[in-house]
């Protein structure tokens, strides 16, 4: 087992709404290993975001353990936590949130100053360039359409070559040649032994991914390799 892959045993999840109890998640447990592309599809309100929100430790799971190769993530505190983030995780969240009153560029190489005191503009430009974004590296996101938006969150997650990547919908709201061109970027990053858990409706990405997993009624299955 290497030191990034992730370890899933057992999570459990459930949410009260009005009253009324939901069981999200019900017993998963499952293994990514680094230098691979996972995709996990189910149908929206299947629990991809809550599973995602878990691993990275935004949120508490009722039950089970997370494991990032021999160190456990669950029952770490919130520094211990946010310090781990910063340093091994990138995190592209379903809604790009960027921080408006900073450039693409700086919106980029934010995750990387948060640790660190430089950041490295060349590999942040880059990445923009690879995703059709190095014009407009200047610009604030107020100026930007859904879909760039969406495009400098990717960039932003993959700056820190980080061991796990967390990517929810990284190809909502853009057309099938930029989602090709997100899923060859995260292709490379698993070659460079990232650990890459992606959770998405896009049914083009299936074939790309090394493993896909199907989520439904709080359960998790392989679809690939079966
Ligand atoms: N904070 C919360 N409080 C109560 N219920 C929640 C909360 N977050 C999510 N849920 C419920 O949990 C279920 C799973 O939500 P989740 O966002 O994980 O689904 P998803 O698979 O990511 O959906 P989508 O594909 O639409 O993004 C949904 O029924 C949702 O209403
Ligand atoms: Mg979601």
């Amino acid at each position: 087992m290497s030191q990034n892959t992730l370890i899933l045993k057992h999570i459990k999840k459930h949410y009260n709404n009005e009253n009324e109890m939901r069981e999200v998640l019900c017993d998963i447990s499952s293994e990514f290993e680094s230098g691979s592309l996972h995709a996990i599809f189910g149908h929206s309100g299947s629990g991809k975001t809550t599973l995602i929100n878990i691993i990275a430790g935004l949120d508490r799971p009722d039950g089970g353990e997370v494991w990032m190769g021999d160190r456990r993530l669950d029952t770490l505190g919130p520094a211990e936590l946010a310090l781990l983030r910063a340093k091994s995780m990138g995190i592209i969240f379903q809604s790009p949130s960027l921080v408006e009153h900073l450039t693409v560029l700086e919106n980029v190489i934010l995750p990387v100053l948060m640790y660190q005191r430089k950041a490295d503009r060349n590999l942040a430009l880059s990445l923009l360039e690879r995703l059709n974004m190095r014009g407009k590296a200047d610009r604030f996101p107020s100026k930007l359409s859904e879909g760039e938006r969406r495009r400098v969150s990717v960039a932003r997650g993959l700056i820190s070559s980080p061991q796990l990547l967390l990517a929810d919908e990284p190809t909502a709201n853009v057309d099938e040649a930029t989602g090709s061109m997100i899923i060859d970027l995260f292709k490379d990053q698993s070659r460079s032994g990232s650990c890459i858990v992606m959770a998405t409706h896009d049914r083009n990405v299936l074939e790309d991914a090394d493993r896909a997993f199907w989520l439904e009624s709080g359960r998790l299955d392989s679809l690939h390799p079966a």
